[in-house]
């Protein structure tokens, strides 16, 4: 069994260590990020996947941003540690954060990405949405969490406004969610709410 819960400050290090060995280096050097820095991110969709031991497997993170006036979710980056790829726990992570996403409210999903990937979960290329240069805008993906959600939002992506300074809410540690491996047969099994494990 896995388990996907809510990201903590205290997993900060470790989730960079993850994205640090699944990525090339220079990764915060795109334009992407000039959109995430200094914005705090998304917490109850930043989601970590651990197994049955603790190990960390795989994680996602979302970030606010504008459209001209429409609040948008930047999706990324999500990483599957490199021994595990290929048994669909980056799917996992995609539909529960994206169920999440759409449960709490959110309209829409934009992400820099190859479409043959997100295409299966129903990402498409969004022709009039700008990223920061340089991105390929064959590469500029968007998802509607509601029908006709990106009808007429066009335009360069903004930073999202930066709230004033307060504390951080702190994710709900009973938002986790005990998942089968994709591969088991288990795995269609009802999931969620469930109750995180004692540590
Ligand atoms: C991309 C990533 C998150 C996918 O997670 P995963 O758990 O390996 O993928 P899944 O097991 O859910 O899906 C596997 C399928 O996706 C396909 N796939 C994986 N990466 C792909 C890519 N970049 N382009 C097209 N297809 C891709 C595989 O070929 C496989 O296809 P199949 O189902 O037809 O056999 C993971 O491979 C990873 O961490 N890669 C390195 C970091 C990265 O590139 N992150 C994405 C950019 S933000």
């Amino acid at each position: 069994m896995y388990e996907i819960c809510p990201e903590t400050p205290a997993d900060e290090s470790e989730v960079e260590g993850l994205y640090d060995l699944c990525f090339a280096p220079g990764r915060t050097a795109l334009s992407s990020y000039r959109l995430r820095d200094g914005v705090p991110r998304v917490a109850d969709l930043c989601l970590l996947l651990r197994a049955a031991g603790g190990t960390l497997m795989a994680a996602i993170r979302f970030w606010p941003a504008m459209v001209g006036d429409h609040p948008v979710l930047l999706l990324g980056p999500i990483a599957v540690h490199p021994t595990a790829q290929g048994e669909g726990l980056g799917g996992l992570l995609m539909r529960d954060s994206l169920t999440r996403a759409r449960a709490t409210g959110h309209d829409r999903v934009l992400l820099v990405g190859d479409a043959p990937y997100y295409g299966r979960f129903g990402f498409i290329r969004l022709d009039d949405v700008l990223m920061p240069p340089p991105t390929n805008p064959d590469r500029v993906l968007g998802l509607e969490l509601r029908p006709g959600a990106w009808v007429g939002v066009s335009g360069p992506v903004l930073r999202a406004p930066v709230p004033k300074p307060s504390d951080p809410p702190a994710p709900d540690s009973t938002a986790c969610t005990q998942v089968a491996h994709p591969k088991d047969p288990a795995h269609d099994r009802p999931q969620r709410p469930g109750p995180a494990p004692d540590h």
